[in-house]
């Protein structure tokens, strides 16, 4: 699907614009390249039955955007869909360019039907295996793709040059209007029904009805050679491993930064995350299972348990023959995924990880016990960072702030949750340890150029689970992790190879620790990736203050910004 050839023609030669009139706002990249995006509603067949989806240009998954490292990216998005939408660009850190960041109503209001947005960022020192996708609603569920950035013209990879590269996004497939299924599920309470498939690029694969023969992704490979495997889940609320049949998978990248090499069965991934395995065609001639199936660390979870398959398959295999089975782990199975965490190191030795600390937050992150905040609840429907459920307010954050609005948000956000107990075993709502969210737009500030630490602690109010914790505008090194309560005193920290990643699971009943330099302003999402729990409040915003002059400073905001 995404031959090296092509590829590389299309970065080389491709999409360049030379006289694109210089853009205003520092830093310009060495390339633009333009896209444009209809966000649209698609009929699809699937799953024996037909739906319509949204999506962007008709297609599903999105279409890939390529650039290169240092290159300037304008997007073009109009919304033909029935519903407001924005795009986020998962990864890229957007230095100087919050505006174009898109989580709805933290960087600007959506983009409403009949509307256009143009997104505007450079790739400043980014490369590697990123994605897109909506950030209002649920959308996710359907409006998702790949961004690929090369490193710049004859700059290697770290590691052998594979022969061929596969985009490979994992997803999670409702047979039902997701937009709607969401108004019932918050209205209501509790949690959504199950997707009805895990897919791959897309497709369900051969163990889902009516998706045996066609709706199956493919790779076809020449014997002896080396595969780049770009994974990206784009999942709305499900963690997934990921292996392939009688296959070692050696990971190269994680969150768009390398790693050292890391060869394991299999890899645990969280919406959010993205990793690059090199996988060598070394086993005999046949056709083999790539295979995705849940990991789910809450107790009680209902879940789809079909997983889902794609074929690696060798030239000269029967194409008719069955596909040898991948081995999956148990859905349960923590330890899978802490021995693929603890495989991941960052390539070099990182000069840049903070070794001092100038603010330090502590975020409890977990479920509540509250009732939503509908006419008619029923079951329980909240989460929170320090018991705080995050309410998304009606005009953005960032232009709130920007223009000095004080209605919108406030900037109390507790650093610290309000009282210290033991928060992965102690019950729910007993006294002393009263859980009960409360519900504001609160933010936490930050000087420019503050070292900060944020210390994420798993709570076990409702259940323990791993909770991939996501940042805007940032990659942080994670800088230890571990089970149980956070304890400065025992917890082992490694400030020489630390990860740099955007995305974290946080450890079911355990804490991380990431750090970074805040040296980007503008307001920072941080949220969990499970859709889910981002709507029922699992997030806060970081505002990071300017600095001093221009390079130091955030931009006007864009004409065409989307108004409420
Ligand atoms: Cu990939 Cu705030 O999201």
């Amino acid at each position: 699907m995404f031959p090296r050839l092509a590829t590389w023609l299309l970065i080389w030669f491709g999409i360049t614009f030379p006289a694109y009139p210089a853009a205003k706002q520092w830093p310009q990249g060495t390339t633009t390249r333009f896209y444009d995006f209809k966000i649209q509603t698609t009929r699809v067949n699937k799953l024996c039955n037909s739906n319509e989806i949204v999506t962007v240009n008709n297609m599903f998954p999105g279409p890939v955007v390529y650039a290169q490292e240092g290159d300037r990216l304008i997007i073009k998005v109009t919304n033909l869909s029935p519903y407001n939408a924005t795009i986020h660009w998962h990864g890229v850190r957007q230095i100087l360019s919050c505006w174009f960041d898109g989580p709805s109503y933290i960087t600007q209001c959506p983009i409403t039907p009949g509307q256009s947005f143009t997104y505007e960022f450079t790739m400043v020192k980014q490369r590697g295996t990123f994605f897109w996708h909506a950030h209002v609603s649920w959308l996710r569920a359907t409006v998702y793709g790949a961004l690929i950035v090369y490193p710049k013209a004859g700059v290697p990879y770290p590691f052998p040059f594979p022969y061929e590269e596969h985009i490979i996004i994992l997803g999670e497939y409702w047979s039902q209007d997701i937009v709607q299924l969401e108004r019932q599920v918050i209205a209501s309470g509790g949690v959504p029904p199950p997707a009805n498939a895990y897919t791959i690029n897309g497709h369900p694969g051969p163990n889902y009805n009516c998706s045996t023969n066609a709706d199956v992704y493919k790779i076809d490979l020449v014997p002896g050679k080396t595969y780049l495997l770009r994974l990206i889940n784009a999942g709305l609320n499900t963690e997934n491993f990921f292996a392939i049949a009688n296959h070692k998978l050696t990971i190269v990248e994680a969150d768009a930064e390398y790693t050292k090499p890391f060869t394991t069965d299999r890899v645990m991934l969280g919406p959010g995350q993205t990793l690059n395995v090199l996988v060598k065609a070394d086993q005999p001639i046949a056709r083999y299972s790539m295979a995705i199936g849940p990991y789910i660390s809450a107790r009680n979870a209902q879940f789809q348990n079909i997983t889902s398959v794609a074929y690696f398959q060798y030239s000269g295999a029967v194409p008719s023959s069955l596909s040898l089975p991948a081995r999956l782990p148990n859905i349960n199975d923590n330890l899978a995924v802490k021995t693929v965490m603890d495989g991941l190191k960052g390539l070099n030795t990182k000069d840049d990880v903070p070794k001092e600390i100038d603010a330090t937050l502590f975020l409890t992150i977990g479920l509540n016990v509250n009732k939503c905040r509908s006419p008619t609840p029923q079951q329980n429907c909240q989460a929170s960072m320090n018991n705080i459920s995050f309410i998304k307010p009606t005009v953005s954050v960032l232009e709130s702030y920007y223009k000095g609005f004080e209605d919108y948000f406030t900037p109390d956000f507790p650093a610290a949750p309000l009282r210290f107990y033991d928060f992965v075993n102690g019950a729910p709502n007993s006294a002393p340890n009263d859980t009960n969210a409360m519900n504001g737009t609160r933010t936490k500030v930050i000087e420019y150029g503050t070292r900060v630490q944020i210390i994420l602690q798993d709570t076990g109010t409702v259940t323990t689970e791993n909770h991939p914790i996501h940042l805007h505008g940032y990659s942080f090194y994670v800088v230890g992790y571990g089970s149980g309560n956070y304890n400065p005193q025992t917890a082992n920290l490694n400030l020489v190879d630390p990860p740099y990643m955007n995305t974290i699971g946080v450890p079911v009943g355990g804490w991380a620790a990431i750090r970074f330099k805040a040296d980007n302003p503008g307001v920072w999402f941080i949220h969990c990736h499970f859709d889910l729990h981002q709507s029922w409040g699992l997030a806060t915003a970081l505002i990071v203050k300017n600095g001093v002059g221009h390079l130091e400073t955030l931009p006007h905001p864009p004409a065409d910004l989307p108004r409420c």
